[in-house]
Order: C-alpha cells, then structure tokens, then sequence
C-alpha cells in the first residue's frame, strides 16, 4: 500500500492566506503594516533564490518587506550597525539574516544582535532558551511547519515515538523540542548514532534533516510511520540535470510510510509560510 502524500504546498498556501486576512483587518483597524527586513551578505545564489521568493511572499501577504543586499566583503561592525538601525525600526517588525554568512562573520554574533522580539527566526539565543523551557518563543520556521503539518494530520501527538535525524540548531534541536513539548517520546540521531536503521525503525514520527541525499530507506520504518523530509539536496540525474531530493529515498519509503511529504512541495513551502506568520505574531505583539 502507498503512503498518503502530505501536500505541503497546500497547506503553505492556506497558512499564507489565512496570514493575509489578518495583515489585511489589522492594517484596516489600525492603520498597521506589519515589516519583514531580510539581510543578505554576499552572492550565495541559492540565498539569492530564497531571499527572493522571501520577499515575494511578504509583498503578496500584504507586509512590507526590506531587503538590505550587502557586499560579501561587508565588516562585522558595518552589518551591526544595520542591525541595530532595523532593531530600532518602528516599520520593522521581523528581521532574518540570511545564513550561511560569509566566514570573516561571527554568526552567533550577529544572530544575537538581533532584538529578540524581532527574530522572526527564532535562532537568538533567548528564543532558543524560551522554547527550551517552554515559554512563549519565536520559534524557528522550518520546525515549526513541520510541527504544523503533523498536528494537521494526527490531531494529538501525544505519546507518539518520534526520530529526529539530524542535530543542527536550525532544524534538529528546535524540532525536538517542539516535539516534546507535544508530549512526543523523542529520540535525536545524527552521524555518529549506532545502528540508525535500528532507531528509526522504532518512530512513529521520522523527520530527516541530515542533509545526505536519499539516505532514508523504505526498509529502515515501521510500517505506517509518517515520514517528514526536510532534506533539499541537489543531484546530478543521467541526463545531466540537477534534480531535488531529500534526505529520504522517495520510492522506497512511500511503500512503507503511512505518510510522507514529498521534494519538493513538501517542508520547504511551510518555512517561508511559517516566517510571514512569525512576522505577523511580531507585529502583534510590539503593538500589544
Ligand atoms: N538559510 C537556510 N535556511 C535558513 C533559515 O531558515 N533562516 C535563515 N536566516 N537562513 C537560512
């Protein structure tokens, strides 16, 4: 039997929509357009692409949107310097700088000159720290669609085995947390764990964030587990093309999966649906 599809693309769609009604009531009741300012330093093109439809997205939601496109060559002192301007911003509701930064950059360091109540991407180290706790956070984009995509499909979580592969601070830390704080058993696995297929075949719930290209395989689940594949790897196919895979071996688990998310349209539509939605929470919270 198949796995279901979990349409990611869809439900990015109504998230956004649903964003757009309430940028919409709250510019109509109180002349408020919430701000979404996007940092770029250098020319990485797939950054490029992201930052793109980043702002894309913001303009068709109805915010406003900023992008500040800085020389790769650009000092520690003078992208402070910006961040402190965009913190003080009143327009500015939401700022993210794009990651990876070139390497003379200090990222944590940059990262944490973000004003909390403005790091829509919750990556400054007091929204890490609220989540861990279980306080009210900004909680990081691409966890917090995936979250939203199992909620949509379980309803409870609440006891359910999850694995999580991958320990990064953008998706495998801040997943496991949220899948705690839904009452998930959670286990994270990463590159030195012994035996993977062995864990992940105790998961109800699998989410692979390793970033290796179809490592997962049909025959590492439990049958019917749900499978969410945050992996967006691009590969070199016979004819010569680039094609996107994730982290998952597509075939193979959606014969095993109860259900799976595809790549694309799966994961990667919630990211930038779940920014606007981080924006507008923002936006509501500065204006009480
Ligand atoms: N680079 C890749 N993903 C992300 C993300 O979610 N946020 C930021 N700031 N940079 C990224």
């Amino acid at each position: 039997m198949g796995a279901a599809v979990i349409d990611g693309k869809a439900f990015a769609a109504k998230v956004r929509g649903r964003v757009a009604d309430h940028v919409a009531r709250l510019k109509a009741e109180t002349g408020i357009t919430p701000g979404l300012a996007v940092v770029l330093v250098g020319e990485d093109p797939a950054s490029e692409v992201y930052v793109r439809n980043k702002g894309k997205q913001t303009l068709e939601a109805g915010m406003a949107s900023f992008e500040h496109k800085l020389d790769a060559t650009t000092s520690e002192a003078d992208l402070l310097a910006l961040i402190a301007r965009l913190n003080a911003d009143p327009a500015v509701h939401g700022i993210l700088v794009q990651l990876p930064l070139p390497g003379h950059l200090d990222s944590d360091l940059v990262i944490n000159a973000i004003d909390p109540a403005k790091d829509v991407d919750g990556f400054h180290i007091s929204n890490v720290g609220l989540l861990g706790t279980g306080q009210k956070a900004m909680v990081p984009c691409t966890p917090l669609g995936c979250l939203m995509l199992l909620r949509d499909l379980h309803g409870s979580l609440s006891g359910m085995e999850a694995v999580v592969i991958g320990r990064s601070n953008i998706v495998g830390k801040p997943m496991a947390q949220l899948l705690l704080g839904d009452s998930c058993t959670v286990t994270i696995a990463h590159s030195r764990t012994r035996d993977l297929p062995a864990v992940v075949r105790r998961a109800d719930i699998v989410i692979a964030a390793v970033g290796r290209p179809e490592m997962v395989k049909g025959d590492w689940l439990k049958p019917g587990a749900t499978v969410i594949d945050v992996g967006i790897n691009r590969t070199r196919v016979e004819s010569g093309k680039d094609r996107l895979v994730g982290d998952c071996d597509y075939a193979s688990c959606a014969e095993v999966a109860g259900a799976i998310t595809p790549v694309p349209g799966g994961v990667g539509p919630m990211t930038i649906a779940c920014l606007l939605a981080n924006t507008l929470t923002a936006c509501c919270r500065a204006n009480g």
